[in-house]
């Protein structure tokens, strides 16, 4: 079986990624590769690698990240008992690479707006190691299962679980928290050879529809946002309805929003685009970035980091 991509997508990515839409096909083709962190509320960094390497894992560090490793042979982890027992996350590098720009301190109070089914969440956790105040929120009822059977299998005790529209759960709790992550629905782009479906029924709609969406819970998330505290939004999508185009309305809106250079390391990456498409965006976009699987060699995202200033 080949790849499907829709006819309005392919004209997307033939204008957007040039001589690079081979190199991405190809990386529609092929699986994710195996990344897990160490969740170090369960057992020593050092403790677990010793176990799993006695298991005959190969493990190496992913480099852009501060927690993930890679680990071979793959497809082993995710049904170990070392997952069962909480001691490993499998998680997507670029996806832990996101939780790492949020500079979570441990004390911190962390909003994860969007929290479900809890990679981030439970990630979050870890680096706070039991001190502070961590509230995963979603509005998926079903969702929030997974959330929960993941943040109890990390051994989180310090995490609030909330089922509420996060287009408004900012605005109750206004200027509350010192980090917020919006990892907002998406078309998901990114992470189209974990589901060719996605690749093969977009269309500009998809992400028009998503980018108001992702607007609204862009603007609650900050208003949640304490002043001095950083916000971190993310899509697993490239398109700029769904990135450049909301995070710039936010700059344009609040004058105490800074766009924090990113200083990613060891991962290749795009600057975000001041305009695209005839769209003009703030020229703080340059200080955010698209990560094409092509450039991590796993999944694609977009993020960028805001301070509110204060
Ligand atoms: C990209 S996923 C989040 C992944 C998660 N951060 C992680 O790392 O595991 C986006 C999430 O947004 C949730 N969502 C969609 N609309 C929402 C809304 N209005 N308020 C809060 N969450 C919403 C979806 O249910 C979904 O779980």
């Amino acid at each position: 079986m080949s790849v499907k991509i829709s006819d309005d997508l392919l004209s997307f990515f033939r204008d957007f990624v040039g001589d690079r839409l081979d190199d991405l096909i190809y990386c529609y083709s092929k699986p994710l590769p195996e990344a897990f962190r160490v969740n170090t509320l369960k057992v020593r960094k050092e403790v677990c690698l010793e176990l799993l390497k006695d298991e005959g894992l190969d493990v190496v560090p992913v480099p852009f990240t501060v927690d993930g490793f890679y680990a071979k042979p793959e497809g082993v982890l995710s049904v170990s008992l070392w997952h069962m027992l909480g001691y490993v996350y499998v998680q997507g590098p670029v996806s832990m690479l996101i939780t790492d720009l949020l500079e979570i301190e441990p004390g911190c109070r962390v909003l994860d707006l969007c929290a479900a089914p809890g990679s981030k969440a439970t990630h979050i956790a870890q680096k706070q190691a039991g001190k502070g105040v961590l509230v995963a929120n979603d509005v998926s009822r079903t969702r929030l299962k997974a959330l929960a059977s993941n943040m109890q299998r990390c051994g989180v005790v310090n995490g609030i679980i909330t089922l509420a529209d996060g287009r408004r759960f900012g605005y109750r709790h206004r200027e509350f928290f010192d980090r917020v992550l919006v990892d907002a629905p998406c078309s998901s782009l990114g992470i189209g050879m974990k589901d060719w479906t996605v690749l093969k029924y977009w269309n500009p709609k998809t992400s028009i529809r998503l980018a108001r969406l992702q607007t609204n819970l862009l603007f609650s998330g900050y208003s949640a946002l304490k002043k001095g505290g950083i916000l971190v939004y993310s899509t697993c999508t490239f398109h700029p309805y769904e990135n450049e185009m909301v995070v710039s309305s936010l700059v344009e809106k609040h004058g105490d929003a800074e766009v924090v250079q990113l200083g990613l390391q060891n991962i290749e990456f795009d600057n975000g685009l001041e305009e695209w498409n005839q769209l003009r965006f703030s020229s703080e976009m340059k200080k955010t970035a698209r990560i094409f699987p092509y450039q991590s060699g796993a999944e694609g995202f977009y993020v960028a980091k805001i301070r509110k200033r204060g």
